[in-house]
């Protein structure tokens, strides 16, 4: 494993339990986010409550995980810890991934939310559209099946 990828990991995975509700089976486990960065294409940023990339040791507010392959990135996971919503670190996440993307020659940014998500309103904030869906995509712990929406940008 990369050196401080394991402390990365750590924080990461703070915020995934703080962030995502136990309910809509959103969240990854720790395994199946190392997995991803480990085979390959994926990458993740972590950012601190000031907006700023996290610094070493520092506590973390928010992060992305995005997977780039053929001039494609599709942001897996999107989170901020609750304390700190609503202050514009989702909206920082999401332009910092869209700047670094452009920059590395992507031309189309992807997401899939579940239909009903609150962060719909951010998505379309900053200029996402939705291009497709998959009925019954997603399953709550009650068993309710929900769709998945899949918007887009272009970069
Ligand atoms: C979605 C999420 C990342 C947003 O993080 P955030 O830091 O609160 O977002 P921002 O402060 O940057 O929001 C920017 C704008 O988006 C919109 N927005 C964000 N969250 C919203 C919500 N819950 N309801 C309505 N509008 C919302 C608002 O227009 C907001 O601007 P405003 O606060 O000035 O009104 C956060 O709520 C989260 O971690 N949710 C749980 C995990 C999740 O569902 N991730 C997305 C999976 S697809």
């Amino acid at each position: 494993m990369p050196p401080g990828l394991h402390d990365d990991l750590s924080r990461l995975m703070a915020v995934m339990s703080a962030a995502f509700e136990p309910k809509w089976g959103e969240a990854w486990t720790r395994r199946q986010v190392e997995d991803s960065l480990l085979a390959g294409f994926c990458n993740y940023f972590l950012i601190s409550r000031s907006g700023d990339a996290l610094a070493p040791g520092e506590p973390p507010a928010g992060f992305t995980l995005s997977r780039t392959i053929a001039g494609q990135t599709e942001l897996l996971l999107l989170a901020v810890d609750p304390q700190f919503r609503r202050h514009g670190l989702g909206k920082v996440l999401v332009e910092t991934l869209a700047r670094q993307s452009r920059e590395q020659g992507s031309t189309r940014l992807f997401l899939e939310m579940r239909r009903g998500n609150p962060a719909e309103h951010l998505y379309r904030g900053l200029g996402f559209a939705p291009v497709g869906e998959r009925p019954n995509y997603y399953r709550t712990s009650d068993g309710i099946r929900i769709d998945a929406v899949t918007f887009a940008r272009d970069l």
